[in-house]
């Protein structure tokens, strides 16, 4: 995507050849500001921080981060020790173990003189084939919007409902669920988001609104509990939303709130969509209420909000009294039966195994 006439990807790799460029997520939308990674601990520290963020860009910033890793000590002690300590930063997210796993699969048994270069080969592969896959989704996605523009008579504006961020902040470029509102605002279908909040960490008002500004998507920024309101009033045609875990029968984990987002849209008979690539889905389990583990954030990211003053200063403010406690649970799991497809950069399908497995053979 462009940030004033300059294309930019999340992650990439700097002239010197080694060090890892990021964009710091925590300084948006206030400041666009760029940073190193130059140490597999510097990798660590910005997934478990949050300065990256986003499934498919956790993935991709672990990959990295075992590439510097090699560049320091090529031997398999720190090939499984940093491999675990990047795996430990975030556990929702099943990107991260996707992509340090391909990673390390591919450097076992190799001599470690080369070991280090393959690393970066491979990361950068999976930054290519993301970009190529959410296009993908993009274009799958776009055919929905299409539909239900044909469907209003081409007449009138389609509004899109999203939750925290699933753009191409959160990938290596493009997006899952935004994908499909860029392609179809730059096809000329006139769209409009409803961007919810997406508190604690204000994913949704602090990036995704930032990405449709930048690209001049109409969108509004709404208050997580008003989709449902919006909803009841015939105000929301779709609600597309992206996924840190997909299980094998389609239960999908999000961002916290989404789960309640689609109770509402089932209520309202809003269709609701869920943008994934393939490195979301983790075949080895059904259930997502039960098997996937949801992270649990520190108290301070409720407690405590950040924000612009009209001085320009960014400050932290208390919002809570002194002495409250606040639980911060990160994701939550929406039922597969809430879910009215699930689109992939291999097609749209029901959200179920048969689904998936017929878009996905190789994992029947
Ligand atoms: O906690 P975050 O900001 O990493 O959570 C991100 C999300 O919940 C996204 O919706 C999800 O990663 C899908 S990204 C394409």
């Amino acid at each position: 995507m462009k940030i004033k006439g300059v294309a930019y990807r999340t992650i990439w790799v700097n002239d010197d050849g080694w060090s890892v460029g990021i964009i710091d997520q925590t300084r948006l939308p206030h400041d666009f500001v760029t940073t190193s990674l130059e140490s597999w601990e510097a990798a660590a520290h910005a997934i478990k921080a949050m300065i990256v963020r986003g499934a498919p860009l956790i993935g991709a910033t672990g990959a990295y981060g075992l590439a510097l890793a090699m560049r320091e000590n090529a031997s398999d002690t720190m090939l499984d020790k940093v491999h675990a300590a990047l795996l430990e930063t975030r556990p929702t997210a099943i990107n991260l173990k996707w992509a340090l796993d391909r990673v390390r699969n591919a450097l076992h048994n190799q001599p470690a003189v080369d070991r280090a270069a393959l690393a970066y080969k491979v990361a950068a592969e999976i930054c290519d084939e993301d970009v190529a896959t959410c296009s993908a989704i993009g274009n799958h996605g776009l055919n929905i919007i299409e539909g239900l523009y044909a469907q209003a008579g081409g007449k009138r504006t389609i509004n899109i409902l999203t939750h925290c961020n699933a753009g191409w902040l959160a990938c290596v470029d493009w997006g899952t669920a935004l994908a499909p509102i860029y392609k179809a605002h730059d096809k000329g279908i006139p769209v409009h988001v409803w961007v919810d909040e997406t508190r604690p960490r204000n994913q949704g008002a602090s990036l995704t609104a930032w990405e449709l500004n930048s690209h001049g998507v109409p969108h509004t920024v709404i208050v997580d509990n008003a989709g449902g309101h919006l909803m009841q009033h015939g105000r929301v045609d779709m609600c597309i939303v992206g996924t840190d875990r997909t299980t094998r029968q389609g239960d999908v984990c999000n961002k916290i709130g989404t789960y309640l987002k689609a109770l509402a849209a089932r209520d309202n008979d809003v269709p609701f969509y869920v943008a994934l690539p393939h490195s979301t889905i983790d075949w080895t389990i059904r259930d997502g209420l039960r098997e996937i583990p949801i992270e649990e954030r520190g108290e301070d990211e409720v407690t405590i909000m950040r924000g612009r003053t009209t001085t320009g200063e960014i400050v932290p403010v208390l919002i809570t009294p002194e002495g409250s406690k606040a639980a911060n649970y990160g994701f939550d799991v929406t039922p597969a039966r809430l879910v009215s497809g699930l689109v992939t950069e291999r097609g749209t399908c029901e959200a179920t195994e048969a689904g998936l497995v017929a878009l996905y053979p190789e994992f029947a």
